[in-house]
């Protein structure tokens, strides 16, 4: 079997490859349009991933650059020389193994790639849509009727853009789906000529998070939502959810406002991106590009000039909310964007439940936060912050995880990421030549509930503007880091750099960047420089020292360098080219209990639909990608979760349709199955 072609299509022009304009601006706000917020002049990690790679290429291929690697088939460092059946069933570690119907362990043969405006699964898998954009959540739900939308419509149904998916078991047969609603898009959303200031206050409504609960469905894999008026369960949080901060900046007057005196409660979320589940059970989610919801009113307060410039709150540009509520005015409110760009935890078993904002957790564009267990029962949280330049965060709390279900221990583990230490990556590439990793690197501290570790800057500071914090002990400046999460089976942590496209382009000049514009880069023959910039991603793959995720120390290789495998920088852990799914723009990552990693991505460059990718992470499978799924016409994948019992994948199909002159009466997309697209979530599983 040889690798699904290349579609021959025109090559994507752009920064952002299938990436519309239209998803940077409902998105991002044109974050990747704008000059890179980071002007710290840290060292960045690019420059470490190519050096890693040439001595690569030096030392494994005796002199020969990557490019002759990749087309003589040669295995880079750390592959297996074993021969590699195609067909053999991946992992090789954790439960379940070689089980029917087991998605780790199914030789499903690769979805080719495709632009096909429907969810496609291999040969003998099926998928069903669970739940779609309007869709009831709670029982006041009216019926969804695109043309006569409401807010307080909108506020009991299922918002839009659904990104990060968990699965909470209730039974054996029940659980409750948590999915986050990002953003929005009126232009998809709305017929024309619906009135401004209500397309204002629905797409307000549709932002923010839903809890819903599902039950299994006739087919073994398959889930259904459970009828509203049947369940108690659901709740949809959004701006009118009260949320309480908690941790050291709970009550600093940063976070003080006209409505909230005390600093310590905020109305709602947003732009609530990727996510993980605790161990204790809770949703941890994370609050991206809030920078975009903040009109400049009067004016920008000089005082946080640096600040709000750190986070791209220009006051420009926005979604002018500040019409509908005038605390999204910054003359009025200055304090009101430092109460988002936080981690949210949820408790989902409990609607009535006060959401908590984890102040000790940092204030970046948070993608998401993933926990593991130290080796003495403390919690760490690995986050990204998403953003081109910006940085690797982890969090170790100061308390110990308490085992069991009791009352007791729900509420002590509810507590845990209130105090601990946080942490930024700084990583190194200087290694010995018979070093087994690419390189290595140190977690600094930034501080502790109690302590600061950055001159100048309190511990409040340090965690209302982490991001100024970080430029100051020197932290390595990453290539867009979106989801990062440990691996539950080796414990290796693997973070997905989505991509850099405007690197050594639009901006050579602005940005210290020691290796020059893309041009000086392909002169130089620099392995990731074929394109401008990084445009295709890749995976970090982190090993804890120890293998103790309390370590301070740790070492890194580059798993995936994404992109047509025929590409001469492209690499996949060695497994042979010719055999793997073409990937680009890693995004989101989940495992299943082989070990094997799952990537979604987003922003397609090589002119396909995005999609979701199975890859082992060990054995002589390593590095083998086949894609498993792929989504509509102008969706990226989002949400990936494997089920426990390894029989449903999980993904959210966010924003179908979203291409450049599509609109609610001519969309790209009709997925999945009405004139116009609607956001949904989907389980897939064996037939
Ligand atoms: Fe919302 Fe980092 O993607
Ligand atoms: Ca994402
Ligand atoms: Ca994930």
């Amino acid at each position: 079997m040889t690798q699904p072609k290349l579609l021959p299509l025109t090559p994507v022009q752009g920064p952002h490859g299938s990436r519309s304009a239209m998803t940077c601006k409902y998105r991002c706000a044109d974050a990747c349009f704008h000059p890179m917020p980071n002007t710290s002049g840290n060292p960045e990690f690019r420059d470490l991933a190519e050096q890693a790679l040439r001595r690569r290429s030096v030392l494994k291929a005796g002199g020969v650059g990557l490019g002759a690697l990749a087309v003589t088939g040669l295995t880079a460092p750390g592959a297996a020389a074993a021969p590699v059946s195609p067909a053999a069933a991946p992992g090789g570690h954790g439960r379940g193994r070689g089980r029917a119907n087991d998605v780790g362990t199914d030789p499903f043969r690769a979805v080719a790639p495709n632009r096909t405006d429907d969810v496609t699964v291999p040969r003998g898998y099926r998928s069903d849509v669970v739940i779609r954009w309007g869709d009831p959540v709670t029982r006041k739900a009216p019926r969804f009727d695109v043309t006569r939308q409401s807010a307080d419509a909108q506020y009991e149904q299922f918002g839009y853009n659904c990104d990060y998916v968990g699965v909470f078991h209730t039974s054996r047969n029940k659980a409750l789906l948590a999915v986050n609603h990002e953003y929005t898009n009126e232009e998809l959303m709305f017929p024309a000529g619906t009135d401004e200031r209500l397309q204002k206050e629905v797409a307000m409504a549709a932002h923010g998070l839903s809890v819903v609960e599902i039950q299994r469905g006739r087919r073994q894999g398959s889930w259904e939502t459970v009828p509203v008026r049947r369940t108690r369960r659901n709740r949809r949080i959004s701006l009118r959810t009260r949320f309480e901060v908690t941790g050291p900046a709970a009550g600093h007057p940063l976070l003080r406002t006209s409505q909230d005196l005390s600093g310590r409660r905020v109305f709602g979320t947003l732009n609530n991106c990727a996510g993980g589940h605790t161990p204790w059970g809770t949703v941890l989610s994370g609050e991206e590009n809030f920078n975009q919801y903040f009109d400049a009113g009067e004016g920008l307060d000089p005082r946080y000039a640096a600040q709000y410039a750190r986070y791209g709150i220009t006051g420009a540009d926005t979604r002018g909310w500040s019409e509908v509520d005038e605390r999204f005015s910054l003359s009025e409110e200055p304090h009101e964007p430092h109460r988002f760009g936080w981690i949210v935890e949820i408790d989902p078993y409990d609607p009535d439940s006060v959401p908590q904002k984890h102040s000790m957790l940092g204030r970046f564009k948070h993608e998401g936060a993933n926990v593991a267990l130290a080796d003495d029962g403390r919690a760490v949280a690995y986050m990204g912050d998403d953003e081109r330049g910006d940085y690797i965060y982890k969090f170790v709390s100061r308390k110990k995880v308490r085992r069991g279900d009791s009352k007791a221990a729900r509420r002590h583990n509810l507590t845990l990421l209130h105090t601990g230490t946080l942490y930024v990556a700084r990583f190194d590439g200087e290694t010995p030549p018979e070093a087994p990793y690419d390189g290595a690197g140190r977690w600094v501290p930034l501080c502790t509930d109690k302590q600061s570790f950055v001159d100048g800057m309190s511990v409040a500071e340090v965690l209302v503007f982490t991001r100024l914090a970080a430029d100051r002990v020197g932290a390595t400046r990453m290539d867009r880091p979106e989801d990062i999460e440990p691996n539950p089976v080796t414990g290796k942590v693997y973070c997905a750099l989505t991509n850099n496209s405007q690197r050594g382009s639009t901006f050579p000049v602005d940005e210290p960047n020691p290796l020059g514009t893309s041009q000086v880069r392909a002169e130089r023959n620099l392995p990731l420089t074929q394109a401008s910039g990084n445009r295709n991603g890749y995976v970090l793959e982190i090993s804890p020292r120890g293998g103790d995720h309390a370590s301070t120390s740790m070492d890194w290789d580059l798993m995936l360098v994404c992109g047509d495998p025929d590409a001469p920088e492209t690499y996949f852990a060695g497994y042979p080219k010719q055999l793997v799914s073409p990937i680009s723009c890693p995004d989101n990552v989940a495992f299943d209990a082989q070990g094997n990693l799952w990537v979604s991505t987003d922003g397609n460059q090589i002119g396909s639909n995005d999609g979701l990718f199975r890859v082992p992470t060990e054995g002589h499978q390593r590095g083998h990608v086949q894609m498993f799924l792929t989504v509509p016409l102008g969706a990226e994948c989002c949400g990936p979760l494997i089920s426990e019992d390894q029989r449903s994948v999980w993904t959210a199909i966010q924003h179908p349709g979203e291409k450049d002159g599509s609109t609610f009466e001519s969309p790209a997309s009709t997925w999945p199955d009405s004139p116009f697209p609607r956001p949904s979530v989907v389980v897939s599983y064996r037939a």
